[in-house]
């Protein structure tokens, strides 16, 4: 990795062995920010300990073997034995240089190409989708845009629940109510959750409805041909509804990357016997469990996951184990990662601790659980209409949108918009603004559902980085340059020149971290810091107008790693970018 904090520890590394022998070579060199210089190397520390000397001696003889060439300009040893390290700006500006010509900004791709599953969205069919899946899918499709662009290959994977008990009394609403109404859009069907509540009501208040429901799952589960086509009218009336909300939101998922429930249907009896084959499934008050070791109930009773209920039928935990299984068996996958809600952390703890011990998990295949949390009013409770509702999404989309506008219309305009082209800003800016801020905290962190914060266009938003992209471009605009000739050499004069340099040159190092540990966040902030270097070096820097031609060309290649970097990093978070604003 090409970053400042690689390079560093290298030769940090490459001293200590030097002065302590060949088994230092790989010791962690402790490399951290540091007030006083670029960074600072605290391996002194620990290795005094170890080696049972002064620490600030072990620092001196650490500087002492450190091969400072074309790369740091200056160190000190300070408080009880901290190495600070200050870059050269010769090395900086020479980085920087290469980063901009560099079709991938030096974010290096993966020595070892992974097949990864990214399975996130998951919707429920003949359901609304609500806040918790507007978070599971955003985040979702950053991680997979995220490990697509270092190389691995994504396999993006809607598991979207289309099966299941409900869909007797969803298939029989749809009888009742009219088969060509689904046919002809109409809102009796399209509008998912009227359709569902209407549905739930008549089977618990109907006892010969209720019946007809029971008898319907029955024939859906024997695969009665009628019974299958009805449930796909249902089914496709929901994916209309999911792909209009994937398209409006800028989501790479397609109906080729659907994967639901059902599609594991004839898989959940030959898994379930693979179980039983192996030991691992017993019978346990009738239905069949596996009790996966470590989990314990408040009693220190053994918990278990359910995969056959006592009346035959299967659950969610068996379409996941069948999941796990079809996915290494069939897919041969090295890593799945789960883009799934944290209240279902424990589902997920003991499904795979279940498919570990089937030994479908383990030796090179990786599970994780990307938790996501939960999204809250500003109320601080979990996020609700005022009729105390879960809100639907589309609103959610269509409230940022307009305080977005709201906060477009405020803000001075070096030209006029007409309608058409102010509607499109304001909707990328709507849209940017709640995507960048599910992304922008840790995934699991539980945030509040701020709009007026989301779309400002000042702080940690996207409608701020969205506008930092926009006054970069402003400048070559009004300097009539293309960005892509603004070819540099960039040259170090000024501090905030420096910084803004240096900043680039953690791209990659940062894109490869958030793919390692599907954190979006870490980019998203990344991207934020990336933007208030720009600030600050476009208000110290004059670049249109620097004071000799060589400033002005390395001023400009800064703007333009700046705005590439930005750009790529926002596309990589799914953040659309107006081009004016
Ligand atoms: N459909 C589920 C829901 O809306 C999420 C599915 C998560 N994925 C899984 N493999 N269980 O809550």
């Amino acid at each position: 990795m090409p970053d400042p904090q690689h390079v560093l520890a290298a030769r940090v590394q490459a001293a200590l062995a030097a002065a302590f022998g060949p088994s230092y070579a790989d010791a962690d060199p402790v490399i951290r920010p540091s007030q006083f210089a670029d960074l600072q190397a605290n391996v002194a520390l620990p290795l005094a300990k170890k080696l049972g000397r002064k620490p600030r001696d072990v620092a001196d003889e650490i500087v002492a073997h450190l091969d400072v060439a074309n790369l740091v300009s200056d160190v000190q040893v300070s408080g009880p034995g901290f190495i600070n390290l200050t870059l050269s700006d010769a090395w900086i500006a020479a980085e920087a240089q290469r980063t901009l010509e560099d079709e991938r900004l030096a974010v290096p791709a993966v020595e070892k190409p992974q097949k990864i599953v990214v399975e996130y969205s998951s919707p429920n069919v003949a359901k609304e989708m609500h806040v918790g899946h507007l978070r599971t899918t955003i985040v979702g499709d950053a991680i997979a845009r995220i490990l697509a662009f270092l190389g691995h290959e994504v396999v993006r994977d809607n598991h979207v629940g289309d099966w299941g008990t409900p869909f007797g009394m969803l298939i029989e609403h749809l009888l009742d109510i009219g088969e060509d109404a689904a046919a002809r859009g109409d809102s009796s069907v399209s509008d998912l959750t009227a359709f569902y509540r209407a549905a739930r009501s008549k089977f618990d208040g109907d006892p010969e409805f209720a019946d007809r429901a029971r008898r319907r799952v029955v024939a859906l589960q024997a695969g009665d041909p009628e019974t299958l086509r009805l449930w796909q009218v249902l089914v496709d009336v929901s994916k209309r509804y999911f792909n209009s909300v994937y398209e409006r939101l800028g989501v790479t998922l397609t109906d080729d990357d659907i994967k639901g429930e059902s599609f594991y249907n004839d898989l959940l009896a030959p898994t379930v016997q693979e179980l039983v084959d192996k030991g691992i499934a017993v019978v346990s008050d009738g239905a069949l469990c596996a009790f996966p070791p470590g989990f314990t109930g408040r009693e220190g009773d053994p918990l278990p996951v359910i995969i056959r209920k006592s009346d035959g039928g299967y659950n969610y935990s068996t379409t996941d184990l069948a999941t796990i299984r079809y996915r290494v068996d069939t897919e041969h996958v090295d890593r799945m990662v789960y883009v799934v809600g944290a209240p279902q952390s424990l589902h997920f703890e003991m499904v795979f601790a279940v498919a570990r011990m089937a030994g479908w998990l383990g030796d090179g295949v990786r599970a994780e659980h990307a938790k996501i949390g939960n999204v809250l009013g500003t109320d601080g409770k979990i996020l609700k209409t005022r009729a105390g509702d879960t809100p639907r999404l589309a609103g959610l989309v269509d409230d940022a949108v307009e305080r977005a506008g709201a906060a477009f219309d405020e803000m001075q305009h070096d030209e006029e918009f007409d309608k058409a082209t102010r509607a499109a800003i304001v909707e990328a800016v709507g849209v940017g603004a709640i995507k960048y801020a599910d992304l922008s905290v840790a995934l699991d962190s539980e945030y509040v559902f701020d709009l007026d914060r989301m779309t400002s266009f000042h702080g940690k938003t996207g409608p701020y980085l969205q506008y930092a992209t926009v006054r970069i471009r402003s400048i070559f605009r009004r300097g009539g340059i293309d960005p892509g000739t603004a070819t540099g050499p960039i040259a170090i004069g000024h501090e905030a020149e420096r910084a803004l340099a240096l900043k680039l040159l953690d791209f990659g190092a940062v894109v490869a971290q958030a793919g390692e540990t599907c954190e979006p966040h870490r980019l998203a902030g990344y991207l934020f810091e990336l933007a208030q270097a720009f600030t600050a070096f476009f208000e110290n820097c004059p670049v249109l107008k620097a004071p000799d031609e060589e400033t002005r060309a390395s001023r400009l290649a800064l703007s333009a790693a700046t705005l590439r970097t930005l750009v790529t990093g926002l596309d990589l978070l799914g953040v659309p970018i107006p081009e004016r604003m």
